[in-house]
């Protein structure tokens, strides 16, 4: 626990404002035991649930690239009741965030449901953003459906909800899904899921690296920092300040960590780097991080969020 490193989202207290993205090191309770008990993690959460247990894609799903990682998993995971029961019964002393993504409008509404229902208090994270379900487009591209989906949700969501969304790519997007989650008391703003439906070609065999949809599969890793750190900047710039951010997407290292809070991130949460170093990796990114702050005399977090400079 650091003093430095400190977060809130929805009044519920983040004493480190590191996460393992959602999708990587989570689909098990012994994983997710395994992050809460790690140094450096301020909160955990868990695999994107969907209502029932899904196998997920066919394997190889996920390959190593230079700078980063291909995959499409497909959203294997153990089922809703699995995620629910487990963050409604551990004890812990770090905020558990349960994701959960409905693979249709329908499926969405009826888990959100089950968890107002339920005796979950943390924060829900609704993933509307996986570029992996064949035939299922990302429902946070159709910017329609998004609003009208929130707009359901709201209706009968009074528990603290946040929203994971995939990576725009024109300003013109950033302003109107702005605009979009603006009209909701969102808790926070997740950014960005994998860039999707990039392919990867294996140099010796002319062969793409992962079986599912032809080889196509989210990017993510140090290639995707450009891209997440605009989306960070853009949403903080665009949303209003009562929702928080996490940022998410190319952090290997503590400046990486360091440039996702100058754009304006909350809590910082990793995938890629955690699936290929593990959960120790936070700890590291912790006092990389501190030692970055420590050289220019910040003590908190506070200090420098959102503090970008530029070029005038
Ligand atoms: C997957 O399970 O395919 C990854 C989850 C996601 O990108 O949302």
């Amino acid at each position: 626990m650091s003093q430095a490193l400190h977060a809130e989202i929805a009044g519920i207290k983040f004493d480190d404002i590191f996460l393992n993205a959602s999708g990587v090191h989570c689909q098990t309770t012994a994983e997710l035991d395994e992050l809460l008990a790690t140094k450096g993690t301020g909160a955990i959460i868990t695999k994107s649930a969907t209502s029932a247990y899904r196998a997920g894609n066919p394997s190889p799903r996920l390959s190593k690239i230079p700078l980063g990682s291909i995959n499409s998993m497909g959203l294997p995971n153990e089922g809703l009741d699995y995620y629910l029961d487990y963050v409604t019964t551990k004890q812990a002393d770090k905020p558990m965030l349960l994701s959960v993504a409905g693979v249709s409008y329908t499926e969405n509404l009826d888990i959100l449901h089950k968890v107002q229902d339920s005796s979950f208090m943390g924060i829900t994270e609704l993933n509307l953003s996986c570029p992996n379900v064949p035939g299922k487009p990302q429902t946070a591209y159709d910017f329609e459906t998004t609003e009208r989906l929130l707009t359901e949700v709201f209706a009968f969501f009074t528990k603290p909800l946040g929203v994971k969304m995939p990576p725009y790519f024109d300003i013109v997007h950033f302003d109107d899904m702005a605009k979009i989650l603006n009209k909701f008391p969102l808790a926070h703003v997740n950014t960005i899921n994998s860039i999707g439906n990039g392919l990867w070609i294996n140099e010796d065999t002319d062969t793409v690296v992962i079986k599912p949809k032809g080889g196509f599969g989210g990017i993510g890793g140090a290639l995707a920092k450009p891209t997440a750190l605009a989306n960070v900047r853009a949403f903080r710039q665009r949303l209003n300040p009562t929702i928080k951010m996490i940022g998410t997407g190319g952090v290997v290292n503590g400046r990486d960590v360091y440039e996702h809070i100058l754009c304006g991130a909350d809590l910082v949460s990793v995938g890629t780097q955690l699936q290929f170093e593990g959960p120790s990796m936070f700890a590291r990114l912790e006092q990389e991080l501190l030692a970055i702050m420590a050289e220019k005399g910040y003590t908190s977090v506070d200090d420098f969020r959102g503090q970008l400079k530029i070029i005038e």
